[in-house]
Parts: structure tokens; C-alpha cells; sequence
């Protein structure tokens, strides 16, 4: 461990408290100097410490530096390897780059801001820096391809599960991966397969996670700003979430075709009982922000929502009393 890291641990340790020079030169067994020079390696990297004469060191509570090696070593259920990079495209993108040379199962690409951050059915996903989690896990799961939502679905129970372990707040799953904290939505999950060309085989998937934790410097975009919102994990670093939220996904993951995460998904997707639209296809932005009375709505099927079966299709009861199965396309609740 370098003496930066070991440093951290110390201060980390004691978050409300002072820690003298004396006491860590003696704890790393280093000089009151290279102590001093080694706060200032961890000040350059984002971290926030507080010094005063005569008490010594302590770090903010504010600080909240994404840190690679944190967030693996919290990691109990798959050995991950976490890639972090001050600004990207879309980690997704990066991603999907690494996966096509070889890059192994587990690997994590964490992105503090993401210029052109990708949602699904070609939405952007607004990505500023310091309040949210943007993430993308490269895996190369042996299932079948009608298997791949067990992926968006096992990370968005796993994700709700956190954000309310987290926040004790009103956190529900609308089918089939966004997740709303009351009524706004405050995460999104993009998986992207890519299938072999001769086999048809699933080669690799790449799960993407954005999560609002705080409210953002800068507003949402217009498109956005009556549905997005943020969980309010004023509390919690990044690197906590990454690590309680990959901890909890590769649990579910390492034995996907198990369903373990059913009744969970289940429990989170509060829409039973809930008349929605069906909407088939891509719509954009505004479109799915369009309340009932829109007439882009109006060509629309709609029903009531009766449950998820054991594939994680939802199930809808049209005007008709019809049950219609869906397994993919999106809903917008009425
Ligand atoms: C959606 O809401 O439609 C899905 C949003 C997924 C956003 C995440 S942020 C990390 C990863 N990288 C991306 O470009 N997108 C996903």
C-alpha cells in the first residue's frame, strides 16, 4: 500500500477528528515532511483536508474522490477491476472498446462526468460531475440471448435495493430499469449486448449504471427537468455506493439463471394495479414526458398492470381484458 493510501486509511479512520503530523510519522513510520508532502498528493487528487497548527490533519466530510482502489477492495462478492477517469464520453462507449480487445469480466469504468452520457432507446443521460454514479461493468455471461434481461434486471433490484437500504425513502422500479425515488426518476440502466456473428452467442454485455445522487450545480436540461430528480445521498461517497451496488449485483449475477433477485424485483416494481400506455418503440424526450391527454399518446395501447411473470415480462390487462406480455419497449404510467 503506498503511504498516500495508508494515509487515507488513518484519516478516514477518524473522520471527525484531528490527527497530528507526529502521530501518522510515527503510525507510517515516515517523516513529519513526507507526511506533510503526501497530503499534499491526496489535496491534488480532490481530496478536501482541513490542517491546523498544533492539532494536524483532518479530512472534510465533503470530500468524495472516486478512488479505484477503495471501491475494489470493498468488493466481496467478484474481484473487480476498477478503471476511474476524470471525464468521458460515455462509459458505456469506453467500455464496449475495452470489452471488443479482451478486457476481462469485472472490469468497472467509472467516470466522474460524461459529456455524452447514452440512455436507452437513443436518449442522452445527463451526467454532470460530483453528484452522480456513472458506471459500466463489462460481463461475458454464458446464457442464452433471450436470457439478457436477467442482467438489466438482476442490477436494477440491486440498485433499488441500496438506494433504499441508503435512504429508507419511497424507491420503486418502473418496468423495466428505471428507478424512482417518489415520483421522479433518479436512475437509469442501459445493457448493451453484443452477439458473436457465426455462434449468435451473447460475446459480451456491457451494464451500465447512472445514478442522481445529488442535485446537480447546473439544472437538468429542459427535456428532463419534470421527471429527473436526485435520491439525496448527501451522506454517502461514490465510492461506497459503486462498491455496496457491484457487491450487491455480482451476488445476484453469480447465479443469474437462479432468479434469486425475483421477489425483490418484484416487491420494488410497485406498478401493479396502475393503468399505463404501451409504448412500443423509441419515442424521444419529450414524447415520454407527454401526459395522458398528448395526442402523440392517443395511437397508444393502454391497460392496467397485473404483475411481472417469472421471465420479468411484464403483464398488462388491456381495455379488452386481453393480457398482453411485454418484453420489451417501455411503459409510461397514466
Ligand atoms: C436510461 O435511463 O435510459 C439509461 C441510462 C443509463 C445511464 C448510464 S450512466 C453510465 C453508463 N454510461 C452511459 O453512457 N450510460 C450508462
Amino acid at each position: 500500500m503506498s503511504t498516500k493510501t495508508e494515509l487515507l486509511d488513518i484519516l478516514q479512520a477518524m473522520p471527525d477528528k484531528y490527527v497530528s503530523g507526529t502521530e501518522i510519522a510515527k503510525k507510517l513510520n515516515i517523516s513529519r515532511n513526507a507526511v506533510w508532502k503526501a497530503i499534499k498528493v491526496l489535496e491534488k487528487e480532490g481530496y478536501i483536508i482541513d490542517s491546523v497548527s498544533h492539532r494536524g490533519y483532518r479530512l472534510s466530510t465533503v470530500s468524495d474522490v472516486i478512488d479505484a482502489g477503495r471501491i475494489e477492495q470493498a468488493i466481496t462478492s467478484y474481484k473487480c477491476n476498477v478503471l476511474v477517469f476524470p471525464e468521458l464520453a460515455s462509459t458505456n462507449l469506453t467500455a464496449k472498446g475495452l470489452a471488443a480487445n479482451g478486457e476481462p469480466e469485472g472490469t468497472v469504468i467509472i467516470a466522474e462526468k460524461q459529456t455524452n452520457g447514452k440512455g436507452r432507446m437513443g436518449r442522452r443521460f445527463f451526467s454532470p460531475a460530483k453528484t452522480g454514479l456513472y458506471m459500466s461493468i463489462i460481463l461475458r455471461p454464458v446464457i442464452q440471448p433471450s436470457q439478457a434481461l436477467l442482467i438489466t434486471t438482476a442490477a436494477a433490484a440491486a440498485v433499488a435495493e441500496i438506494l433504499f437500504e441508503y435512504t429508507q425513502k419511497n424507491i420503486w422500479i418502473k418496468w423495466v430499469n428505471d428507478i424512482f425515488c417518489e415520483n421522479l426518476k433518479v436512475s437509469g440502466i442501459l445493457t448493451e449486448a453484443v452477439f458473436n456473428a457465426e455462434t449468435s452467442g451473447l460475446e459480451y454485455a456491457i451494464l451500465g449504471i447512472g445514478i442522481n445522487m445529488k442535485t446537480p450545480n447546473e439544472e437538468f436540461p429542459d427535456e428532463i427537468r419534470d421527471i429527473a430528480g436526485v435520491v439525496g445521498l448527501d451522506n454517502k461517497t461514490r465510492n461506497e455506493l459503486a462498491a455496496a451496488i457491484l457487491n450487491r449485483f455480482f451476488t445476484y449475477y453469480m447465479k443469474l439463471p437462479e432468479k434469486c433477485f425475483l421477489d425483490s424485483y418484484r416487491g420494488y416494481m410497485k406498478l401493479t394495479g396502475h393503468e399505463v400506455f404501451i409504448l412500443p418503440g423509441p419515442t424521444t424526450e419529450s414524447a415520454r414526458i407527454g401526459l395522458s391527454g398528448d395526442k402523440r399518446y392517443s395511437e397508444y395501447q393502454r391497460g392496467i398492470v397485473t404483475g411481472v411473470t417469472d421471465n420479468f415480462h411484464l403483464l398488462v390487462r388491456l381495455s379488452d381484458g386481453k393480457i398482453q406480455e411485454l418484453s420489451s419497449g417501455e411503459i409510461e404510467l397514466i
